[in-house]
């Protein structure tokens, strides 16, 4: 349902020319939960803003439904809570969230949003001024404002930048829960909650994809050269990680396992970081 085709752009700062992006490509499917990650500064943010036409790519486009989200009614029933939000903190949720209802002229009952402050777990504090919210509150509240148009595509970034563990596993099950009902494109650093939400991804490093496909790919990709071996000496067993087979200097009556070691989301990052030479 997007298509982010060939996407360049560069910033000026000063003389200093930055560039952002550097011919990124992807394609996210309908009702899937897509994720980018990346370093700080690798073009995350950079993306989401030229999806939402916030700012223009210097080359390449971007389609939702084959249209260019140049034109505002592609870009309707985009959802977006952005990484730092900025909301009026005198009004309260309910207050707030009926401007929103108006500007995007929503004919929604009381009862169906009150459905919605139950999802995001908001209900009792419906009524409450923003200022007493805590930071995962507003983090809830954002994912609200961005739901409550129905979209069909949800953006969401930094999805729990800044969140304590009990702030984060909130935002995940909301996440969850509205996995498979919409088109959920979202940025983060957390790659085990990467791992638990997305169905595919993009890795993006200085504007580029070095990464794209499922978690499965990717983890198949990385996989081969490492090995736990598992042996017996002194009547003690050891376990040590090799990267190949040859030269073993274990006898082979000491060994007793040697399994395919299964990396971890964040050794695999570290791996493509850190070999990325472009
Ligand atoms: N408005 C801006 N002016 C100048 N440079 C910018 C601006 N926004 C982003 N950049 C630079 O562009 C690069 C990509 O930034 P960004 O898309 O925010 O990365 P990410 O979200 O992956 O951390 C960074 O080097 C950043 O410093
Ligand atoms: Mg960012």
């Amino acid at each position: 349902m997007l298509k982010v085709i060939d996407v360049y752009k560069t910033y000026k700062k000063g003389k200093q020319v930055i560039n952002a992006l550097n011919g990124l490509s992807f394609e996210v499917n309908e009702n899937e939960s897509f994720a980018i990650i990346g370093p700080n500064g690798a073009g995350k943010t950079t993306t989401i803003k030229i999806i939402l036409n916030l700012i223009y790519p210097d080359k390449g486009k971007v389609l939702i439904f084959d249209k260019d989200v140049l034109d505002y009614n592609t870009r309707r029933y985009i959802g977006f809570a952005p990484e730092i939000p900025y909301y009026p903190l005198h009004m309260t949720a309910f207050e707030l969230l009926k401007i929103f209802i108006n500007i995007y002229n929503i004919n929604i009952q009381k009862n169906k949003i009150e459905e919605y402050f139950e999802l995001v777990k908001l209900k009792e504090f419906m009524n409450v001024p923003l200022s007493n919210y805590s930071k995962g509150m507003l983090q809830r509240f954002s994912i609200l404002q961005a739901i409550i148009i129905e979209p069909k595509l949800l953006i969401l970034d930094e999805l729990t930048s800044g969140l304590d563990p009990i702030g984060q596993f909130e935002i995940i099950e909301i996440v969850k829960k509205l996995k498979g009902k919409t088109t959920i494109l979202f940025t983060s650093h957390n790659l085990s909650e990467v791992e638990q939400i997305c169905d595919r991804l993009v890795i993006i490093n200085k504007g580029k994809a070095i990464f794209y496909g499922s978690i499965l790919e990717l983890k198949q990709k990385f996989s081969f050269n490492k090995y736990v071996l598992k042996y017996k000496v002194d009547n003690q067993i050891k376990e040590i990680e090799i990267d190949n087979l040859e030269n073993l200097n274990i006898k082979e009556n000491e060994i007793i396992e040697i399994k395919k070691k299964e990396l971890s989301m964040y050794e695999i990052f570290f791996e493509l970081i850190t070999k990325d030479k472009n």
